[in-house]
């Protein structure tokens, strides 16, 4: 199914999105930040709840990469060889984190899901714009909180579980590479394209502050993942 047959939805402030891709009825999908859960910080429910969602981004970044090949069958080969073997890897990601949250005691639809990267991502028409968003700036960021929480993990003594955050990140660094490198030679081959991919960054930045529930605190800065960044062509 191309992304045309997929409907939309409005969120907070009016902001019009594409609708969830379809979860099992065991998963509470909701639409806004403000409704998600919030475990005490430093619980065992706040771990649980770290790792289903990880389940669920690893599932967006999945259904993201598959919705491309669906809708952009001309591209070249190798960006479409990229994208199925990013679909591979997501698709083991989601399995390991949900493996490890089954293991702590969690299970499928513990806490509410948002599939918000989707909604966003899939609002754009264009490959080049969907790699710049998604690839380059939500799994680019995902450079920077892997590393940190292979971090936290170890030093709470999970080891098993920082390995799983390691793992999951030395595929993240190849996603966000393909994606810089292809970019990259836009520059060349479709200014046009290039165009559509700054445009779309700029329109994330004003989604960004709109979907945002007012009062939200970051409870901390994430600290740059330099070198894994650098690996990735950032
Ligand atoms: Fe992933
Ligand atoms: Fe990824």
């Amino acid at each position: 199914m191309t992304t045309d047959a997929i409907g939309y939805i409005r969120v907070r402030n009016g902001v019009t999105l594409r609708a969830s891709p379809a979860r099992e009825r065991a998963f509470n999908i909701v639409t806004d930040q403000a409704q998600m859960h919030k475990s005490p910080e430093g619980s065992a429910e706040s771990y649980r709840e770290q790792l289903h969602s990880n389940v669920n981004e690893e599932m967006q970044s999945l259904e993201i990469a598959a919705q491309s090949l669906v809708d952009f069958p001309d591209e070249s080969w190798h960006i479409r060889m990229c994208l199925a073997r990013q679909c591979w890897d997501e698709a083991r990601h989601a399995w390991l984190f949900f493996n490890r949250l089954v293991e702590l005691g969690g299970y499928k639809g513990e806490f509410p899901v948002i599939n918000q990267e989707w909604g966003v991502v899939c609002m754009f028409d264009s490959l080049a714009a969907r790699l710049a968003v998604q690839n380059r700036v939500f799994e680019g960021g995902s450079l920077d909180v892997f590393k940190e929480a292979a971090v936290l993990w170890a030093q709470m003594g999970d080891h098993k579980t920082a390995d799983i955050m390691e793992a999951v990140l030395v595929d993240e660094i190849r996603h966000s590479q393909f994606a810089n490198e292809w970019l990259e030679n836009l520059r060349n081959d479709s200014p046009r394209d290039l165009l559509k991919a700054i445009a779309a960054m700029s329109s994330l930045r004003s989604w960004a502050r709109d979907l945002t529930p007012p009062g939200t605190v970051m409870e901390h800065d994430i600290p740059v993942n330099e070198e894994d960044r650098q690996r990735a062509g950032f």
